[in-house]
């Protein structure tokens, strides 16, 4: 079988390719590289923009993922119009041409930032959906236009992930626990700006475990599904990285907490994923951070700008690296 992945060369894509080449699929990724190549040397890679693909770039591909556009709430914020192109056209254009092309299944990045704010409710996929922010809007308009193309001939499947966090050769310390972790191994101070505040939280290895459950799931199955690896507030989550610190370097990490307003506040039920894709879970947060420190040695030079999704996304602007892309024709457009 022959994937496509689009964004592949960013945090997920980093962890998730060399895992779906241990299974025998041929990879290959398309990415504007805006945070470098960490890659096997084997996958083949198309320095390209998504929106200067064509139809014949997708012949031959078996499956496309996508896990490219701004993936946070800072690179959105700090670009919404971009934001919006980037999230909810790009995947809608990625999928009209793979359908065209005939790929037969296209696993989209969605995310649980569009549930939005809401308290003390479990949701599941049926749940109303009600983000008020740039990026959890786009998440949700990108999955909306990608599901509407299913047919018998297209499977889709959108995976709302939690917040992702763990060691990945091409890293972020811009998620909670990665950077909880990086704030209590450098500074010795967890701060938490607010302890109430509930979120969906996936170990790197469970979301790669996911999209490879996602590409061998039967052919004739589409949906969305909610993946996490377990449901905590930030409190809990700052209590759990602290104690795994303190255990593995025995020195004393202080918290420091807030109660800043939070726009987001959810948890998730993973039940559908359970029963239909046997996706099965297999870390907590403790396992999360004894992870980061198994890697400690590969990204502990903790102010590192490539690290920071948003500082990079700033000097690709300042350097206007990302304009808006002169958009590809389909063949023959021009004649
Ligand atoms: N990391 C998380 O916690 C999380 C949680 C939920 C959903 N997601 C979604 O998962 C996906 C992957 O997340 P990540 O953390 O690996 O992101 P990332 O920021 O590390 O990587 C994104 C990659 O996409 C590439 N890219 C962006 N726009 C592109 C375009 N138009 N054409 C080609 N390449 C492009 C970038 O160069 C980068 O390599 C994103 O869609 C994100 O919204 C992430």
């Amino acid at each position: 079988m022959r994937i496509l992945i689009a964004g592949g060369a960013g945090y997920i894509g980093s962890v998730l390719i060399p895992r779906l080449m241990d299974r025998g699929y041929g990879v290959d990724v398309v990415d504007l590289f805006w945070f470098g190549n960490n890659l096997p040397s084997n996958v083949g890679v198309l320095h390209k923009d998504i929106f200067d693909l064509q139809t014949s770039d997708l012949a031959g591909y078996d499956q496309v993922i996508f896990l490219a556009g701004l993936s946070n709430d800072p690179m959105a914020e700090f670009s919404p119009s971009k934001n919006f192109i980037f999230n909810a056209s790009a995947p809608a254009y990625l999928a009209y041409i793979a359908k065209k092309a005939g790929v037969r299944r296209y696993i989209y990045a969605s995310s649980c930032s569009v549930y939005g704010y809401t308290e003390n409710k479990l949701f599941d996929e049926d749940g109303p959906v009600n983000s008020s922010y740039p990026y959890g809007i786009s998440k949700l308009q990108g999955e909306r236009a990608v599901m509407q193309m299913v047919d018998s001939d297209f499977s889709v499947i959108a995976l709302r992930k939690g917040t992702v966090s763990g060691y990945s050769p091409r890293m972020r310390f811009d998620l909670i626990i990665n950077t909880m972790f990086k704030c209590a191994m450098r500074d010795g101070v967890i701060r938490v700006s607010n302890p109430a505040i509930w979120r969906p939280i996936l170990a790197i290895d469970d979301a790669a475990m996911a999209y490879s459950r996602a590409v061998e799931a039967n052919e004739s199955l589409s949906g969305i599904f909610n993946i996490a690896s377990g449901n905590h507030t930030v409190g809990e989550i700052a209590d759990l990285v602290k104690l795994t610190v303190e255990e593995t370097y025995g020195k004393r990490i202080a918290l420091d907490i807030q109660h800043v307003k939070d726009v987001r506040n959810y948890k998730v039920s993973i039940e559908k994923a359970r029963t239909v894709l046997s996706f099965h879970p297999d870390h907590g947060i403790k396992s999360i951070v004894r992870n980061l420190i198994d890697n400690i040695e590969k990204c502990n030079d903790w102010d590192n700008p490539a690290y920071y999704n948003v500082t990079v996304l700033k000097e690709l602007e300042s350097s206007r690296a990302i304009a808006i892309p002169a958009l590809a024709l389909e063949e023959g457009a021009r004649k």
